[in-house]
């Protein structure tokens, strides 16, 4: 089995403070891995590391058999939401086609077949009706899907999407979740999605990697979304309950409150 991502030892630290070491993972190409766990866990920065924006503090990490790099051609990447400025000067459409054509000799192409590829995947996302508004003036969760078609553009190997279902509707949440899903499943790429909540993708995902505590586990959901391991893992105890095919977790401590150095948490580790 050939895997598509690839740590082995993987460390990353802010100055005094871990937030996962040996960390020793495989993807395989069309597999559905989800990163779930607390605010300031580390599930964003560990996007970052297979991006090739942040250094791991020992360890290595690979994509497709070769050490990560920034801007690979492998990876499709769907950021944690932040909003476009009210007069950034592109329309819905424009931001899509970047994904389509943007990355092919730097040059865009407005040819019919990229015109008729970018239909397809507003059509997709359902982002067909606001295709030639300005993006600044969407809302949210509209702005967001047009993320998610700029992502699948680029047919990627790897779709790294941190939590892509923010901010959406339950109907958008899972038709996004669907489209995800039906990428990896046809196109074979592996996705690593990073998500507060399983259970709108409950139904797709193969392994989880819940980040807590300086601490770690990766398994099936059924090994690791469990009474024992979370408590375990959060240091405290948490009840896990399952009702008709969904995951509650309850009792989780909060989130703010994990070991922090202020002093210690420099911007060493980021690369410039
Ligand atoms: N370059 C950096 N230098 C120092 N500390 C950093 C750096 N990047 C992230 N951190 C810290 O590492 C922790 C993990 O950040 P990260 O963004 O990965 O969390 P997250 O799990 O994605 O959280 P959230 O659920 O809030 O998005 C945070 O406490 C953050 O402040
Ligand atoms: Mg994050």
């Amino acid at each position: 089995m050939k895997s598509v991502v690839s740590l082995k030892g993987a460390c990353l630290k802010f100055g005094q403070r871990t937030l996962w070491e040996d960390l020793d993972l495989d993807i395989r190409p069309g597999e559905f891995f989800a990163v779930l766990g607390p605010n300031g866990s580390g599930k964003t920065s560990f996007l970052k590391v297979l991006l090739g924006l942040q250094k791991l503090h020992s360890g290595e990490a690979a994509l497709g058999g070769r050490p990560v790099e920034r801007g690979s051609s492998l990876i499709g990447y769907i950021p944690q939401q932040k909003s476009f400025a009210p007069d950034t000067p592109m329309r819905a459409r424009d931001l899509v086609a970047l994904g389509v054509d943007g990355h092919r000799w730097g040059i865009r192409l407005s040819s019919a077949r990229t015109s008729r590829q970018v239909d397809q995947l507003l059509e997709l996302v359902g982002a067909s009706d606001y295709a030639n508004v300005p993006v600044g003036q969407l809302s949210g969760g509209e702005q967001q899907r047009l993320r998610v078609a700029q992502a699948l553009a680029t047919d990627p190997q790897v779709l790294l999407c941190d939590e892509p279902l923010l901010s959406l509707d339950l109907h958008h949440q899972q038709a996004v979740s669907a489209l995800i899903s039906k990428q990896s499943r046809e196109h074979n790429s592996a996705v690593v999605f990073v998500t507060h909540e399983i259970n709108p993708i409950i139904e797709y995902v193969d392994r989880v990697l819940y980040l807590a505590g300086g601490r770690f586990r990766v398994g099936a959901p059924d090994e690791v979304m469990t009474t024992e391991v979370l408590s375990d893992l959060y240091g405290s105890h948490v009840e896990v309950i399952r009702a008709n095919g969904r995951i509650v977790v309850v009792g989780l401590p909060d989130a703010t409150t994990h070991h922090h150095h202020a002093e210690a948490d420099t911007m060493a580790g980021e690369v410039a």
